[in-house]
């Protein structure tokens, strides 16, 4: 019984010291995905490239439209599964939050699941690094986790093999018949910074 005390004392100690632990760490900034609206305040502009209005044009912002159409709904309906547009399994490549790893959770009252798979899907989740002044410099942008993005970045949603089975798989879209060709993909999404905007500096 005495035994037991103790046991109860050292539990009760050891609980204490863990929320101190806690209580007193100094809180690190959570990052969180603004929106590629947000983006747009300043890549929509002309001089800079328009990034914005080339991913607006893109099959990337439809994304999510996507999975509420007929293709897409009547394929769960017939495979049993849950309706794509709330299914994670379907979202983890057709949202920017869920290509993220939820539940990272956007606190930006600017970003909605509509737009697809966004600017952050790639470049990585944005608050902290989207002041311009943060951006201008690349080893400031990669610090505060911002992503170039490159062909292994496509290749988390992107088969190298395609699908042609339609089968169901949670890292191949069944839709996805076409072989994935980082080069000729590129090309269609591609949205350059203006060299002379570059040159300005
Ligand atoms: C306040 C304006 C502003 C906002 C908001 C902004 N950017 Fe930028 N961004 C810039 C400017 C200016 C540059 C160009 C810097 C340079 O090279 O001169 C840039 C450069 C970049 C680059 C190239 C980085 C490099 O080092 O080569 C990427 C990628 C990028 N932005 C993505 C984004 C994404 C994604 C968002 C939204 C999460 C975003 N930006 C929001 C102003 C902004
Ligand atoms: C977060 C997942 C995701 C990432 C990362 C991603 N894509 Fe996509 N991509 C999609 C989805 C989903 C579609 C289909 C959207 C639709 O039609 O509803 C798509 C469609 C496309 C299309 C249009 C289809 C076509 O062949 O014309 C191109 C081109 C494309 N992506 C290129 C790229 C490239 C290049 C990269 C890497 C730089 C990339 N994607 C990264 C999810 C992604
Ligand atoms: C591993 C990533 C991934 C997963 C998981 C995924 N998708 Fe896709 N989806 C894509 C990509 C990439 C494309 C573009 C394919 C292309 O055109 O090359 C796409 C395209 C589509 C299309 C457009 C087909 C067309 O040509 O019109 C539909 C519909 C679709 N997906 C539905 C779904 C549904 C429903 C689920 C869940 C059961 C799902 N996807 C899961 C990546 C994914
Ligand atoms: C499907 C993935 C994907 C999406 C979505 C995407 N980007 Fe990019 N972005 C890339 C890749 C890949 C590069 C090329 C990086 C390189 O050249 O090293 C790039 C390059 C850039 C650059 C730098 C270009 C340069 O010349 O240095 C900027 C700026 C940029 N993206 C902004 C944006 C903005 C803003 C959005 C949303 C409106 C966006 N991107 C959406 C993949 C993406």
């Amino acid at each position: 019984m005495k035994y037991f005390s103790y046991f109860i004392f050292i539990a009760f100690i050891v609980t204490l010291l863990l929320f101190l632990r806690n209580a007193l760490k100094p809180e690190t900034e959570q990052v969180y995905i603004t929106g590629s609206e947000k983006c747009g305040e300043c890549h929509s502009l002309q001089n800079i490239g328009n990034q914005s209005g080339i991913w607006i044009n893109s099959r990337h912002s439809t994304a999510f439209k996507t999975l509420l159409g007929d293709k897409a709904t009547d394929f769960a309906a017939k495979n049993n599964l849950v309706k794509p547009a709330e299914n994670p399994e379907c979202l983890k490549c057709h949202s920017t939050e869920y290509s993220l790893g939820n539940p990272l959770k956007s606190e930006a009252p600017r970003y909605s699941i509509e737009e697809g798979v966004g600017c952050e899907s790639c470049h990585g989740a944005g608050s902290l690094y989207s002041p311009a002044e943060i951006m201008k410099d690349e080893g400031f942008f990669k610090s505060n986790g911002g992503i170039k993005g490159d062909e292994s970045t496509c290749k988390n949603c992107h088969s190298p093999k395609g699908n042609k089975e339609h089968r169901i798989s949670v890292d191949m879209c069944p839709f996805q018949e076409n072989e994935f060709d980082y080069r000729t993909a590129f090309e269609k999404i591609k949205h350059p910074l203006n060299k002379d905007f570059k040159s300005d500096k």
